[in-house]
Formats: structure tokens, sequence, C-alpha cells
């Protein structure tokens, strides 16, 4: 019998005889009691017979839930807030440190690890079909200021674990299987989004931008990417792009940062689009002067503008009528910030999305001649007005979308086809790849705050839907 029908069985058998760790006993109940069915269909999916594998030196086999809590825990140590908050910002001391952390992990789960300019670290585990494109799947790691430990950590160190499975499965992958770990998927230090995955996707806008781009203390980009080893002074960032057919399929595990599967009782998500995030960045300039003295008619307040300005956008998204459009602003500075004087800039970030593109797009031009009539009202100039991103959202592959419904539905699991709200590295991977996503519940819906959970339980499952499916799209 060939080496791939030996290995094709052998991930046959561990998927009925998983064991999770203890905090987790419900899959083992589910799946003992449903053995026979999902042998029937892993035979379907597998194309080879069912009979031959040997249980006995596989049912010891474990997904080790444990050891992926325990990673989760010590990743967010690489933190610059205090738990349970986590600040792991791009380029900085601590992503750095969490970088090798990953690369490590990477390495003890035999990848080879190979980074891109701008710091995508891809894992590589070879198939028996090098040649042919691999399956992809990942997340990000980087968090933005006092928020949680579960957010992208679950689509990286997760897809990790899900490799291990697969491997002590005995499971040979035809196509290759990469884990990949995107580049400051938050905008917090750039104001740019998904970064690492913008660039694989390619956008020459986006590498000239960052060649003129800086943080809020005027560090350039490619100074703070170089003081982390990345990007030389000849280096080229269209090498980050990835041609599409790269992958054959990509799937990102992440929690659902909302409240559903959790308030339903369902374990998994299934991803079936991204709704289309913008952000915007508005600078306003009036005279500034003194808090006291200058009288309330003879004032242009910057600050002012821009309160209205954070008021307008409220008006506007609800004006949309329907509860999928939202918006925020959710950074605004004032200058020269001393309470005793007149705001002389505002600067205001918005951030606004939707399912829906065109009522998204609406709720951008609506900001934009807000902006320009505050000003004209309040004597300010618009000294700024800049459409940072103004993305269309992504769908998910049919076919990875079955492959994800098969793999949840062999583990026994319930799932919920789900649009996410929020973006992720997969609304561009969609470009070069066909994508999905897998949901799993998080407490409360809570994400980007430090109260951010996810059940060790939950966590086994959207790693064993997920090691499945990257099982499944390897060999299809
Ligand atoms: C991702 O972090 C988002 O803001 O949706
Ligand atoms: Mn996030
Ligand atoms: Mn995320």
């Amino acid at each position: 019998m060939s080496s791939q029908i030996v290995a094709s069985l052998v991930l046959l058998c561990y998927f009925s005889h998983t064991q999770i760790s203890a905090s987790a006993p419900s899959i083992l109940a589910d799946h003992h009691e449903d053995e026979d069915s999902t042998i029937k269909t892993m035979h379907q999916f597998s194309g080879y017979p069912s009979s031959e594998p040997n249980h006995d030196s596989l049912s010891s086999l474990t997904l080790d839930t444990q050891s992926l809590q325990n990673q989760i825990d010590e990743l967010a140590t690489f933190s610059d807030s205090p738990p349970p908050s986590v600040t792991r910002v791009l380029y900085t001391d601590k992503d750095v440190a969490a970088r090798r952390y990953i690369k490590n992990l990477m390495g003890l789960a035999g990848l080879s690890v190979r980074e891109d300019t701008i710091g995508n670290i891809f894992g590589r585990w070879d198939g028996y079909e090098p040649e042919l494109a691999a399956v992809g799947t990942g997340s990000h790691i980087d968090a933005i200021p006092y928020s949680g430990k579960y957010d992208g950590v679950v689509g990286v160190l997760g897809a990790i674990e899900a490799i291990n499975v697969l491997k002590k499965a005995g499971f040979k992958p035809k196509r290759s299987l990469e884990v990949i770990m995107f580049t400051s998927e938050e905008p917090t230090r750039f104001g740019i989004s998904c970064l690492g995955s913008r660039l694989i996707a390619g956008s020459d806008t986006l590498e000239k931008a960052l060649k003129n781009t800086y943080d809020s203390q005027n560090v350039s980009f490619s100074d703070a990417a170089k003081s982390a080893g990345y990007v030389r002074d000849n280096d080229d960032l269209s090498g980050v792009l990835l041609k599409y057919g790269t992958y054959s399929g990509f799937v990102e595990l992440h929690i659902e940062q909302g409240p559903i599967l959790e308030a339903e009782g369902i374990p998994i998500g299934i991803v079936t689009a991204i709704a289309a995030p913008a952000s915007i960045k508005v600078d306003f300039e009036g005279e500034g002067g003194h808090a006291g003295a200058a009288l309330m008619p003879n004032r242009n307040d910057a600050g002012l503008a821009a309160a209205e300005l954070a008021l307008a956008l409220e008006r506007h998204v609800l004006e949309s009528g329907s509860i999928d459009t939202v918006g925020t602003v959710g950074i605004l500075d004032l200058h020269p910030r001393a309470v005793n004087s007149i705001p002389s800039k505002a600067h205001v970030e918005i951030d606004t999305r939707d399912i829906n593109e065109t009522r998204r797009n609406i709720v951008v031009e609506k900001i934009h001649q807000s902006a320009v009539e505050i000003a004209k009202k309040r004597k300010v100039r618009l000294s700024g007005f800049e459409i940072v991103n103004q993305d269309p959202p992504a769908l998910a592959d049919k076919k990875v979308i079955e492959a994800m419904e098969a793999s949840s539905r062999e583990l026994n699991l319930d799932y919920k086809l789900m649009v996410s709200r929020a973006y992720h590295d997969s609304l561009f991977m969609a470009r070069v790849s066909p994508m999905g996503m897998i949901f799993i519940p998080c407490y409360k819906g809570y994400s980007h705050k430090p109260e951010e959970y996810a059940a060790p339980k939950d966590l086994a499952n959207g790693v064993k839907v997920l090691a499945l499916t990257l099982a499944k799209l390897s060999v299809s």
C-alpha cells in the first residue's frame, strides 16, 4: 500500500479517535457516539477504505489544548501594557520578541520558516506534490493598545497546532501546507490595516505611500522596519506580492469578536463574507488662543469642529437605516493639549464599515461633506482629509466553505454560516486565493479589550475543524 494511502487512513483513524483535554470533554463523547458515520464520511473524503488503520497506535494521540493555551498565555506576556491587557505594536521590541517566539514554534513543528521583506512569516510543510499550489492558513499576532490575547493569535498558534495534529496523525499532505503570520493586521502604528496581507495581494499605491509614512512619534515606516530587521535600503516592497495561484486555498481561524455564536450555543461559525471597511483621517486648524481671554464669538476652535464631525458621523451612520452600518471615532487628538488653551489643531480618525459597500460609500461621502461644511461654519481650516482605505467586501469561496462545513459535520460540531463584521487578513487573501474563515465563540463577543476570552473547548473545536479543512484542501 502506498504511503499516501496509509497516511490518509491514519488521518481518518485519528479523527475518529481524537481525545482532547479534560476541559473539553464534549467532542470526545460526541465523537464516539457517531464514530461510524464519521468514518464513512471520512472514507468518502479520503477516497480510501477505512477498515485497515491501526487504532491502537493512534488512540493515544491528543490535540494538545493545554499546550495551546499555555502558548496563548505566554505570547500575551510580550506586551507593553499590564495584564490582562495586551499591547503589541508593529516592529516594537515586544513585537520582535513575539515574532521570534512564533518562528521557534514553527521550527519545533518541523516547518521550514521564511520571512518576506516586511516581516510576513511563512512556515511551510512540504506536500508530496510540492509543485502544486499550497494551502495557506494563518492570521496576525499584533495587538491594539489595551486589547486581549486571542484576537489573531488563535489563528496563528491554532494553525501551528493544527499542523502538529495532522503530523501526529501521520497525515501526509499532497499540497504543501503553509502557516502565515501576517505583519500588522492592526492599523495602530501607521494607520494602515492589514499591511502584510495588503502587500501580499499587491498594492502599488500602498508601496509608494509607505515611503512617506510616519508614526505618531515621527518615526518613518522604513526606519521602524529596519529597527526590527526588515526592509533594507535596496528592498523593493513589490517582492512581497504573491501571485494568484500561489495558494489553492486559504483558511483563517479567528475568534468571532461578536456575541452570536456564544448566545446561540453554536461552536463553529463559517464565514461567507467579510464586511467592507474604510478609514479616514481628518485635520482641522484654527487660531487657538487663551481659554480665558478669547471671547466665544472670536474663536475658531478646531476641537469643537472635530467634536461636531464625530456627532455628524454618528448621524450619517444612523441615517443609513441599517443595523449593519457602523462608524467610530477612535482617535481624537487636540493641540496643544492644555486645559487653558483653545485647540488650534484637531486630528480625527474615523472607522466606518458595512456589509453593503454602496451604503458604506454613502457614509464616507457624507463625512466628507460634513467636514467641509463644519470647517466653513466654524471658520477653521480643513487642513487634511485623507481616505486611508476604502476596501470592498470579500466573499468566501464555495469550495472552501464546503470543506469547512464537511469538516464540522464530520466532527459532529454544529455550525452557522455568518458574515464577519470585523476585517481580517482574509479580506486581502481573497484577492490572491479562494478564501474561507472559521470562527469560534468568544465570551460575550468581547474583543479589542482585555476581557477578550475563548474557552479551551472552543479553541480545540476550532483547531480540529481547521486541521480537517486543511487536510481536505491539501488533497483536493
Ligand atoms: C480588526 O482588527 C478590525 O478592526 O476589524
Ligand atoms: Mn483586531
Ligand atoms: Mn484579528
